[in-house]
């Protein structure tokens, strides 16, 4: 039977093909990407500062990426890693074992991030012999039964689907704009997370129970929040005093995002398990966890595995995003744009009053909008939110929301990103808080 091929011209199918639990945020076919750009079939240019949710830090299309990806295609797709050795997976995994200070560390590859937290989990669990875990409310840690368990960022990602897997507790975080005690400077937190902690290892969980904590640097999903300086340190020393594993999910704030290669750097923490994805590979699925060597050893042969982790390409693919990350100085731009970046918001803030708070760390930024003058000045405002991403996306800029309540606009360049790019994006985001109303 002879196929039809239909012709580059002909028309796509209807969008409807695609299910509607693919959430839609906007309605735009693209043809290619190209650094920060995202083009679509007529020729329009889109500044993506959504990164697809944090993936193509290297910009889209890297041309060192795409080779890597074109040369280790045409050698080997597929090399099963219970089956066979291949040669970008060894590199990888040894590369691996040195992008954080201290160790001896070792890595383990798989496929998504939700998938990378089981493992971790798993590991934890398994190395310790301890069953419970402690997660952060606003945490979010992916969409399988178990990360669905872990995660408190918003009830869509979980509420339909109870029963889930138990052992887990949520602790509180330290969200400086919306403390109980009132909005102030993480600088100078008073935040009683820890009393919270106590207190929940005295109603809920013994310690000695506790396999781990984990732990977004900064929170993602759940807001775009950074912590205040001492957290981290802290939650490390509690979790050694009680032989508590710490994980840090570094899926979103991985790979420079932050303005350091992972986010844990910025506080000198050392976590006993990195959890990785996203910035890993600039788009291919891979993903992985990092342990300190006589952690990983506990997870015995064949007690955990996959059949497409640590694939050839996608390793390949984060060989090549590792060597453009170092060789061209990304982190350092990282920093620089997100300073850039954050200044240009703080001056916005001071003419928009429904801006309630401008936060972030590199170029993982973030606008929290308010009612003002309703309530004590912190009313989310979900509406004013979504009305500021249509008027960027109006005028061909890409950004994203988040936030328990939907009232964070959040910002993730690529770090190829340009001064020249981030000013535009200042200029679209200031007409966009006009035309909102902000
Ligand atoms: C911090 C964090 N952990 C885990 C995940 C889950 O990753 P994935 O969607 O690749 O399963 C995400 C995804 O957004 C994330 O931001």
């Amino acid at each position: 039977m002879t196929q039809t091929v239909p012709s580059p011209a002909a028309s796509l199918p209807d969008t409807s093909v695609v299910p509607p639990v693919w959430g839609r945020i906007f309605s735009l076919e693209v043809e290619r990407g190209e650094g920060s750009w995202l083009v679509t079939r007529d020729g329009d240019r889109y500044l993506d500062y959504t990164c697809g949710i944090g993936v193509t830090n290297t910009g889209h299309a890297h041309p060192r990426v795409v080779k890597a990806v074109q040369d280790q295609a045409a050698k080997l797709l597929h090399g099963q890693q219970n089956i066979v050795y291949h040669e970008p997976g060894l590199r990888l995994y040894e590369r691996l074992q040195h992008v954080l200070p201290g160790g001896p560390w070792q890595a383990f590859l798989a496929n998504s991030g939700a998938e990378a937290v089981e493992a971790a989990v798993k590991l934890a669990r398994i190395a310790t012999g301890r069953p419970a875990i402690i997660a952060f409310r606003y945490s979010f840690h992916g969409r399988t039964a178990q990360t669905m368990a872990l995660t408190a960022a918003k009830d869509v990602y979980r509420g339909a689907f109870e029963p889930l897997p138990g052992s887990i507790y949520h602790a509180s975080y330290p969200y400086c704009y919306r403390a109980a005690g009132g909005a102030h400077d993480p600088a100078a937190c008073t935040c009683d997370w820890e009393a919270q902690l106590d207190l929940l290892f005295h109603q809920l969980v013994y310690p000695e129970k506790v396999a781990a904590i984990i732990i977004e640097p900064v929170i993602g999903e759940g807001g775009y929040i950074v912590p205040p300086p001492g957290f981290l340190p802290r939650l490390r020393e509690i979790t050694r005093e009680h032989g508590i594993l710490l994980i840090a999910d570094e899926v979103q704030t991985g790979f420079g995002r932050t303005g350091e290669l992972f986010a844990v750097r910025h506080w000198d923490v050392e976590p006993d398990i990195l959890v990785m994805a996203k910035g890993i590979a600039s788009g291919l699925p891979l993903s992985g966890i990092i342990a300190k060597a006589d952690i990983m050893a506990k997870f015995a042969p064949s007690s955990h595995g996959g059949t497409y982790g640590g694939n050839a390409v996608s390793c390949a693919a984060a060989l090549a995003t590792l060597d453009v990350i170092e060789e061209e100085g990304l982190v350092a731009n990282a920093r620089e744009r997100g300073a850039q970046f954050l200044d240009g918001l703080r001056a916005l803030k001071a003419s928009h009053p429904a801006i309630g708070d401008v936060r972030g760390l590199g170029l993982m930024l973030a606008l929290e909008f308010v009612r003002p003058g309703e309530g004590d000045g912190r009313v989310p405002d979900p509406i004013t939110t979504k009305r500021v991403q249509q008027a960027c996306f109006d005028r061909k800029l890409m950004i994203l929301t988040a936030g328990s309540y939907v009232n964070v606009v959040r910002i993730i360049p690529p770090l190829v990103t340009t001064a020249e790019e981030v000013d535009l994006a200042l200029r679209v985001i200031g007409e966009a808080l006009d035309e909102a109303g902000a």
